[in-house]
């Protein structure tokens, strides 16, 4: 109701706080220069950008110098970013400030990785020693479950873990753990169900023995369709396995919430129940116990070293001034591409198998938070925000969709990530990795004339008819954009610093367009639909109440049913 108002009133442009900036302005200009500029002629003109466009942190080099940028791009983003009151937000953030206006909450996933003595308030409370008495629990529990003193309800130790939960519950500790498998334990088999659908489950339990079986449901809120289904299953599946012994559940199943009575009322022993806080974001929630599968995999050292590269990158993005500093450079370079030359999507391309998951973790941190067209004030915004984050692992990507990247009728800005040292030296892989990875950004950059592909052609024996006929297909325009992120190695360390990297990125961004990027109303709709479906699929009879393609669809899923 409050919205409609707001769009028909003179705030609705809202958001042009934004547009009236005098950076915003400056860029507008900027954008006009560099939109007929190629990035060949930047780096001619330039021998130090190199120099000039990286910054170190964490473990990381980012080079920036492959995009459509010069020192005054960058000071006006950096400008904007100050307009913007990037600096008095940041602030609020890690002080714990109420900045999820809509659910009146603090932000405050770094207070899970502050590694200093620091006190964090939230209310007058400081948070840090409960933080400290989780971290501590969770040693004592992975210690336990690690070493074979924890074990099943038959007195056999723990070798499969089977992490239940969705989205934020799933995603980063999922993600993570296939990040560092080489710093997971040999004899501990990890499995993650997420999806409502039945095959998920089904398929983990039929690899895991009920005697040496642990489940870890994830749920912040303990409410979530999909998660209760897939417990609920797991629950049956152990009672049948053994014997309907009730006891069997306190030491096969632990909970990972902030809601201690869904968790009891579900049958799980509260004292197998590791808590965590409302001012910690579902995609945010790595950090804190939601990381619990993790932490059985890679032991609590490996868990902490995650948690002190995460925190070092929370301390160069609070100290480091705005033109050295890689999230803000990150963050401001996005809204560059997707406000002044109009992207609509960004790719990420890990160069490490490892790291196959990243970019489905960064849809759901990057979407879920800024994938919003309404600003603080409520005022529909008049200017683009998040964009589609889309990707896989290079080389793979390669070999499927740089066709579009390099020759497409779009540009897609695009981040490379590369470890500098490989878990796996097998031959000269991994020098065939990073030569692949840095000839994609050097190609992306240069591109290919029409001259360079004709010679080419002419070395390659064909005769001029043929040259000229083919020329147009060789041409690549190049000047598309890309950064690259040089990891020291893929180590929990780095690790840490990385997703904390792209974490305040979206935050940046967050803060640029004026959007709460700690809320996700968005999701709701679509849920408080399925509860009605499914109610009305249960009963059985046709169904009138919808649109004429939803009631379509049902009755036709009913009727087969009946098949
Ligand atoms: O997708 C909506 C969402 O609320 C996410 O933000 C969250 O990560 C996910 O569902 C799972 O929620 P929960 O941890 O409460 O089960």
């Amino acid at each position: 109701m409050a919205s409609s108002h707001k769009h028909n009133s003179d705030k609705d442009t809202g958001s042009s706080a934004l547009k009236n900036t005098q950076a915003w302005t400056r860029l507008t200009e900027l954008h006009a220069d560099m939109a007929g500029t190629h990035m060949r002629d930047l780096f001619a003109a330039d021998p130090k950008r190199f120099q000039r466009f990286t910054v170190s942190a964490g473990g990381i080099l980012y080079d920036y110098s492959k995009n459509l940028i010069d020192k005054e791009v960058i000071a006006a983003l950096c400008d904007l970013a100050k307009e913007r009151g990037l600096e008095r937000r940041t602030t609020a953030m890690f002080s714990g400030d109420i900045i999820n206006t809509t659910e009146k909450r603090a932000v405050l996933h770094t207070a899970l990785r502050n590694r200093s003595n620091a006190k964090i308030f939230v209310d007058g409370h400081n948070v840090m020693p409960d933080v400290m008495d989780v971290l501590a629990r969770m040693r004592t529990f992975t210690d336990k479950v690690r070493s074979g003193e924890w074990t099943g309800c038959t007195g056999k130790p723990i070798r499969s873990i089977v992490n239940i939960g969705i989205g934020g519950s799933d995603l980063g500790p999922y993600m993570a753990t296939e990040a560092l498998k080489p710093y997971a334990k040999d004899d501990l088999d990890l499995h993650f169900v997420s999806n409502v659908d039945g095959t998920h489950i089904s398929e983990a339990l039929k690899k895991v023995d009920y005697e040496t079986c642990l489940f870890v449901v994830v749920s912040k809120t303990f409410t979530t369709q999909e998660t209760l289904a897939n417990a609920h299953s797991a629950r049956d599946w152990l009672m049948a396995q053994c014997g309907g012994d009730e006891s069997a559940i306190a030491r096969h199943f632990v909970a990972v919430s902030t809601n201690a009575q869904q968790v009891s009322d579900f049958g799980i022993d509260t004292d197998n129940m590791f808590g965590f806080w409302d001012w910690v974001g579902g995609r945010f929630s790595l950090w804190s116990a939601v990381g619990l599968s993790l932490a059985l995999a890679i032991g609590m050292d490996n868990f902490e070293d995650m948690l002190a590269g995460a925190h070092e990158m929370d301390q160069h993005f609070r100290t480091a001034p705005f033109e050295k500093n890689m999230p803000v450079l990150m963050g401001m370079l996005g809204v560059w591409y997707r406000n002044f030359f109009g992207t609509s999507s960004q790719v990420i391309a890990p160069y490490d198998q490892y790291l196959h998951r990243f970019p489905a973790y960064l849809q759901q941190l990057e979407m879920e938070s800024n994938g919003k067209s309404v600003d603080l004030d409520g005022n529909r915004v008049d200017y683009e925000t998040c964009p589609v984050i889309w990707g896989e692992p290079g080389t793979n990507g390669q070999h499927a969709f740089f066709q579009l990247l390099h020759q497409g009728t779009q540009f897609i800005p695009a981040d490379f990530i590369l470890p500098v040292k490989t878990h796996n030296p097998v031959n000269d892989q991994h020098r065939l990795l990073a030569a692949n990875c840095f000839s994609q950004t050097e190609a992306m950059m240069r591109g290919k004339t029409a001259g360079e592909a004709a010679d080419e052609l002419r070395v390659a024996g064909y005769g001029e008819d043929e040259v000229e006929a083919l020329v147009p297909f060789k041409v690549f325009e190049g000047n598309r954009p890309t950064s690259t992120l040089l990891l020291d190695v893929l180590d929990p360390k780095t690790l840490g610093a990385l997703i904390a990297l792209y974490e305040h990125k979206v935050f940046v961004q967050g803060v640029v367009w004026g959007l709460n990027s700690f809320d996700q109303w968005g999701v709701e709709l679509g849920k408080q639909l399925a509860k009605t479906i499914a109610d009305e699929l249960d009963s059985g009879l046709t169904v009138s109440s919808h649109d004429d393609s939803t009631n379509g669809l049902m009755n036709a899923w009913l009727q087969g049913q009946g098949d």
